[in-house]
């Protein structure tokens, strides 16, 4: 069994493509590299003009919980290289002249039809009232968060900055929802605190953790999806 890097193991059997470590390349890209050529997610984004297999997370989310639908104003923090945008814009039928899906993401995005995508930290404080502009000052039916923020390798720093970013994509979703809206946001397991499930349970009908088929076994990531928002 070969433990692939941030993710789960792969079985030496189930290969189809195996990459030999060359000189110069280091056994963490080796295995990475072996791991992207034989990831059926990764070949499917690929055949089907998905700019993520993350794409696919939300397409399960859907599939599972029913969360899209034609006409719905959607929300994607942390949108980049564009897969949910994609997927979302894809179902609810956005178009230029009504954009339903807003994206932000501080990376550059390439553009997608009918989606308006910001290039912004979501965290400054100004993010919030740019989404809401961005929205022609609409409720959203649903909020997104696949936001991680890149790990210092420091436990306890990580764990913090996980949490602020979860926090403060709930506080917005709590903004901007329509009553009977749906928030999703990526958590690591064992990281949601019990204020932040405390105050969802509050504002939600329900709370719940789901792990798509998509999002690697080995990985400690999961999504909690909020449902039936009671509104303001
Ligand atoms: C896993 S990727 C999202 C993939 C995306 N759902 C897709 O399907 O293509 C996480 C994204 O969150 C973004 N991100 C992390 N922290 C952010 C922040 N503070 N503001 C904006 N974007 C952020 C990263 O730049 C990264 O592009």
């Amino acid at each position: 069994m070969a433990k692939a890097p941030g993710g789960g193991r792969q079985s030496e059997k189930d290969l189809k493509v195996r990459v030999k470590t060359s000189k110069g390349r280091k056994i963490g890209s080796t295995l990475w590299l072996q791991r992207q050529l034989n990831d059926p997610y990764v070949a499917r984004a690929r055949n089907e003009g998905m700019r993520s297999r993350a794409a696919y997370k939300l397409t399960e989310l859907d599939e599972r919980f029913g969360l899209l639908r034609k006409g719905m104003r959607v929300v994607d923090l942390g949108a980049a290289p564009g897969g949910w945008s994609q997927v979302a814009a894809g179902i609810v039928g956005t178009t230029a002249e009504n954009p339903l899906v807003v994206g932000i993401d501080y990376l550059d995005m390439d553009p997608i039809p009918g989606v308006i995508l910001l290039k912004k930290d979501f965290t400054e404080d100004d993010a919030p009232d740019m989404l809401i502009e961005a929205m022609g000052g609409h409720k959203a039916d649903l909020v997104l968060s696949d936001m991680a923020a890149p790990t210092t390798g420091h436990r306890a720093t990580d764990h913090l900055r996980i949490i602020h970013l979860v926090e403060l994509a709930a506080d917005f979703a709590i903004q901007v929802l329509a009553p009977g809206g749906t928030f999703i946001a990526k958590v690591f397991q064992g990281g949601t605190e019990h204020e932040l499930l405390a105050m969802l349970k509050k504002n939600f009908a329900t709370t719940q953790h789901a792990k798509p088929p998509a999002s690697r076994q080995g990985s400690a990531e999961t999504y909690l999806v909020a449902r039936g928002f009671r509104g303001t």
